[in-house]
């Protein structure tokens, strides 16, 4: 397993360019399923995530090559209706082809994904979602096995306990472009990835509306075609670039990104000290004073993101006073507290908020990552910190962001993969 080994206290500076959005990418491969025909896909990240996705769509029969940030897919001929265990154990987001496949098929039989490091994660919303438009659904030995030869439009009243579901959304959505009559998503997730795929969808032919919205309106259609579409930049990436830069006490130019998905993370990074300036598709961060603290609570989109949580705890670390950061989307989201308590971080964690006493400096230590965004929040921590910090598994990491040491090399930090 290949370990991060960084020697911290290095000022970034320079310029980056932000990958492609890996949550709406892995959908929109998996959308592909919806039709016969072939697609091109620009700007994707490689990611581990995607390669996954491409071995699920493979393993179902669907002719898939990547050659740089561009994937062309062939969705005609015969496709297979089973996601295994092996794959879905692998990446969560496996259940995508759950839609697809009963709108194409009539029939899906796709592994339940299990536990997660970062809460229980039910997939009772996907459920409701498709079980709204006629499917019959069941869970046997492990898998769900979805039916329904004629899907048909309903109302669906989507939002759960934790409030909306991305992924919930997306498959609900997918399974109805194609459904009889109108579908009306109430209560929908209002990510920018669950706009990316009505977006993608819609350039595929479907009829749908509100997406970006809680309620959303779709008019199925009896047959979609392909298409080439470009994935919109990943906000979460511009986001961890965006701190690890303000940790550093650097001046970037963060280029290919959208500012406006990630506006909540730049106002708190403008609140606590950072200078932010924006262009038509730039961010420029830079950071000379001292970090102020804040507090945070993570929201669904236009919120704060759960996703940016770990990260910005590794920033307010060093910050000058006390900061509270809440997170109630994933009760357990907090892995990363404990090791950065052993890069000298005050952190107590109460429930599903942490306090945090700013302190002085962090010191270098050997760390484990345990998903993917507590892993940015430890390499982010590594970044700033004295002395050198090893960051084992870093596989979590490669699921979600593309060659991130060789970028942060470039910005000037001492930083490098040991193989093992
Ligand atoms: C997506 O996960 C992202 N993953 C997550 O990013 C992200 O943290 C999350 O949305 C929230 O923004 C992908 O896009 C692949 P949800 P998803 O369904 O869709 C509860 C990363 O690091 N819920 O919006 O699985 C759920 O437990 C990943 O890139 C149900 O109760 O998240 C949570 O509390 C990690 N029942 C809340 O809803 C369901 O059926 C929001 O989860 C589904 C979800």
């Amino acid at each position: 397993m290949d370990k991060f080994i960084i020697e911290g206290e290095k000022r970034l500076e320079g310029e980056v360019e932000i990958k492609g959005a890996k949550n709406s990418t892995l959908p929109i491969l998996a959308a592909t399923l919806l039709t016969e025909d072939e697609f091109i896909i620009e700007n994707i990240p490689r990611v581990k995530d995607i390669f996954t996705m491409k071995r699920v769509l493979e393993t179902l029969g669907v002719s898939i090559s990547i050659e740089d940030d561009t994937a062309y897919i062939d969705t005609r001929g015969t496709v297979g209706y089973e996601a295994p265990y092996e794959l879905v154990k692998q990446m969560r987001a496996s259940y995508y082809v759950l839609g697809p496949l009963l709108s194409r098929l009539g029939r899906a039989r796709v592994s339940l994904p299990g536990g997660c490091a970062i809460g229980s994660r039910p997939i009772d919303l996907h459920i409701k979602g498709l079980k709204a438009l006629g499917a019959d659904i069941s869970i046997v030995h492990g898998y769900i096995e979805a039916y329904g030869k004629s899907l048909d439009g309903s109302n669906i009243p989507l939002e759960g306990q934790n409030g909306p579901s991305v992924g919930a959304t997306i498959n609900t959505m997918m399974a109805s472009v194609r459904a009889n009559g109108v579908t009306v998503i109430e209560g929908a997730a209002m990510e920018p990835e669950v706009v990316d795929v009505a977006n993608f969808l819609k350039e595929c032919g479907a009829n749908i509306q509100g997406a970006g919205s809680s309620k959303i309106k779709i008019r199925g259609i009896g047959k979609l075609s392909g298409c080439k579409y470009r994935v919109i930049p990943d906000r979460i990436e511009s986001g961890t670039f965006a701190i690890a830069v303000a940790i550093t006490k650097g001046d970037v130019i963060i280029r290919r990104a959208e500012s406006g998905h990630i506006k909540t993370v730049l106002d708190k990074l403008k609140e606590i000290g950072a200078d932010i300036s924006l262009g038509d598709d730039w961010i420029g961060v830079k950071m000379v004073r001292d970090i102020m603290p804040t507090n945070i609570e993570t929201a669904p989109h236009p919120g704060f993101p759960t996703d940016m949580q770990a990260q910005f705890t590794s920033l307010l670390s060093l910050a000058n006073g006390v900061s509270i950061v809440k997170d109630k989307i994933f009760e357990e989201r907090f892995m990363h507290v404990p090791e950065l308590v052993r890069m000298g971080a005050d952190l107590k964690r109460e429930g599903d908020y942490v306090i945090i006493k700013g302190v002085p400096y962090l010191s270098g230590a050997e760390v484990m990552a345990s998903d993917l965004r507590a892993s940015a929040a430890l390499l982010i921590a590594g970044l700033a910190a004295e002395g050198t910090t090893k960051i084992s598994r870093i596989y979590h990491i490669d699921r979600g962001y593309e060659k991130i040491e060789d970028r942060l090399a470039v910005l000037g930090a001492s930083i490098w993969r040991l193989k093992e």
